[in-house]
């Protein structure tokens, strides 16, 4: 009893170091930190996501290029590649957003007089690259309604968007 117990254990503590293996696989291979950035060299979020300000659809694309960082980094300097790229033999560029809501406009926002923070307060902690933290729907709705901005399901989605869960076809009140 005693011995399958701790192969039971055994196995899995495997499964949960498999998960670990695979999970950092997906890791985004670019060396960032935006907490160094943010807090050490007092960057603003704007200087480096300069398209933020202009930006009317959620399938924008805000991310800084490598000519940026070149403004204070060597990135022609050969020695220098693995500053910022873990990877040599395939420097991959980030997984961009481009299927979030279309109807969310940053320019809009911004002009309101809303902070970066308000809606990215966690990004400025990070110290590494890794998949994104965006806004939620219910983030969206409880400063709206703060706001008084409206809460109509039209206002952030389009006619043609689907607006039930995948599982409620067509039969699903007849199913249920
Ligand atoms: C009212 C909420 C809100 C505010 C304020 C806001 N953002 Fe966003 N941000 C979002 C949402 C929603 C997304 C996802 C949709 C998109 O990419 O436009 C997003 C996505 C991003 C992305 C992801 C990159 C990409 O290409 O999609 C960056 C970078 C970003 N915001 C930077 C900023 C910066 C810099 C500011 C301040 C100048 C800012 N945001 C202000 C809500 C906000
Ligand atoms: C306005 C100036 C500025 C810009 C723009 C900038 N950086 Fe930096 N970065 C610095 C400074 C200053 C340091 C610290 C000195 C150094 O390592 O060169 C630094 C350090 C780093 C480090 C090392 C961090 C560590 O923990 O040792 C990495 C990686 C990095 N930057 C990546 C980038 C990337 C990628 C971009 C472009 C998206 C970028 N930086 C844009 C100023 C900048
Ligand atoms: C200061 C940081 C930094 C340094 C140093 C740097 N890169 Fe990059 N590199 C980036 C960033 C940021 C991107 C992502 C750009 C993007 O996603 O659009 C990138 C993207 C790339 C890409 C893919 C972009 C594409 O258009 O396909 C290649 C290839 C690349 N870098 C090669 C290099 C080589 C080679 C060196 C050294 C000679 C180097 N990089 C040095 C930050 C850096
Ligand atoms: C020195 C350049 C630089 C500065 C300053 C900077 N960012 Fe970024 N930002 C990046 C790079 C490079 C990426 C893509 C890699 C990553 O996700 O860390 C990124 C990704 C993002 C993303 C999408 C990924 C995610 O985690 O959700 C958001 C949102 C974002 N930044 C918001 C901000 C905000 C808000 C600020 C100011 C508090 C800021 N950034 C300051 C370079 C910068
Ligand atoms: C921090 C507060 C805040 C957050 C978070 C926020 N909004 Fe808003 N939103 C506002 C304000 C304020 C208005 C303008 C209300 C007014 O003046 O009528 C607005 C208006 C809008 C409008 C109407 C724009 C127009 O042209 O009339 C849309 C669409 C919208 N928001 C979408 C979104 C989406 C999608 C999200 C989540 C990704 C979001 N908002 C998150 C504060 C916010
Ligand atoms: C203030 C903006 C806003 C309003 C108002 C709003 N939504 Fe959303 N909704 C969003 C955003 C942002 C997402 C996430 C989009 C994404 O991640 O691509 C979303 C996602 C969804 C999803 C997909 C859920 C999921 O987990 O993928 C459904 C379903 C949905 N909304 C239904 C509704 C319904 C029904 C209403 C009206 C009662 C409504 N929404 C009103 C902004 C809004």
């Amino acid at each position: 009893m005693r011995t399958l117990f701790v192969v039971i254990i055994t196995l899995s503590l495997f499964g949960i170091l498999f998960q670990l293996a695979a999970d950092d696989s997906q890791k985004i291979e670019l060396k960032f930190t935006h907490k160094f950035h943010v807090e050490e060299q007092e960057i603003e979020c704007i200087e480096c996501h300069t398209s933020a300000s202009e930006s009317t659809t959620g399938a924008d694309n805000l991310f800084p290029s490598m000519e940026l960082c070149a403004d204070c980094h060597e990135v022609e300097e050969e020695d220098n590649c693995n500053l910022c790229h873990q990877d040599l033999d395939d420097p991959r560029e980030v997984p961009r957003i481009d299927t979030y809501n279309t109807k969310f406009s940053h320019q809009f926002h911004l002009s309101k007089g809303l902070e970066c923070e308000s809606c990215h307060a966690v990004v400025a902690m990070k110290t590494m690259a890794e998949p994104y933290i965006l806004p939620t729907m219910v983030e969206c709705i409880n400063c709206h309604e703060s706001k008084f901005a409206s809460l109509e399901c039209a206002t952030c989605h389009l006619p043609t968007d689907q607006l039930l869960p995948a599982s409620h076809t067509p039969d699903f009140i007849h199913n249920h």
